[in-house]
């Protein structure tokens, strides 16, 4: 059916052409915790040295939990947004003290650790734990608003629910890790914001609103 030929075609061009990022060495929690928070407010290309030097400083959530608060802002430095810095740390502690060091394995329980929201949660749930979730950051919003026409409005609070109940049946159920990435380099690459290449993209068959010439009018945001 199309939602088995959809995930087919992407992760076929995710194997194809996904980018070596220094987190998609291996399915690490904590590695992919880090970088997701990282990534929340900084573009890819700036993120790695950050990622490299922070592990090499905090291998381990334990070495996070112990950080000393000055070490750890120091190694934020130029990343701004300091309270995920902070948020980080308290969630390290809380891992170590509440869950004596193991990890919750689902997104409803991940969004009980500070600093860890509805996206955070579904990356780390999809990508370590292989939980049939969605992640849906700015870019899955804007994704999926044109592959499926939604018309919701993404600045508004409720609209989450619309879109996670329209992806969850899409999310791959052998890859939803690596179908949550392809649809994050899908949304840098082909399906960007402005002047996306949708003529080149790998799903333009599935791009409802490009199929219908309306792609600029998604996604639907109302300024704040
Ligand atoms: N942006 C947010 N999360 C990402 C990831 N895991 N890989 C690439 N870009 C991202």
């Amino acid at each position: 059916d199309k939602i088995h030929d959809f995930q087919e075609t992407l992760l076929a061009w995710y194997d194809a052409e996904k980018r070596d990022l220094p987190w998609r060495h291996d399915q690490d929690p904590y590695h992919v915790w880090i970088s997701e928070i990282m990534l929340q407010q900084t573009q890819v290309q700036t993120v790695i040295p950050y990622y490299e030097r922070f592990m090499a400083k905090f291998p381990t959530v334990a070495d996070l939990a112990a950080a000393p608060e000055p070490e750890l802002l120091k190694a934020w430095e130029g990343l701004g947004y300091y309270s995920r810095a902070r948020n980080l740390k308290k969630a390290a502690i809380q891992l170590v003290t509440d869950y004596e060091g193991v990890w919750p394995k689902t997104a409803a329980e991940l969004q009980a650790l500070t600093g860890i929201g509805p996206y955070t949660a579904g990356a780390i749930a999809s990508i370590a734990f292989g939980e049939v979730v969605p992640a849906i950051d700015g870019n899955a919003f804007r994704v999926f608003s044109r592959l499926l026409k939604i018309d919701a409005d993404i600045a508004k609070p409720q609209t989450r629910k619309i879109f996670e109940a329209a992806i969850q049946p899409i999310v791959s159920p052998t890859r939803p890790g690596d179908f949550n990435q392809a649809i994050m380099d899908l949304g840098s690459s082909y399906m960007t914001a402005k002047n996306p290449d949708s003529e080149h993209s790998p799903v333009k068959t599935f791009n409802q609103a490009y199929l219908d010439g309306v792609e600029d009018q998604y996604p639907v945001k109302t300024k704040k």
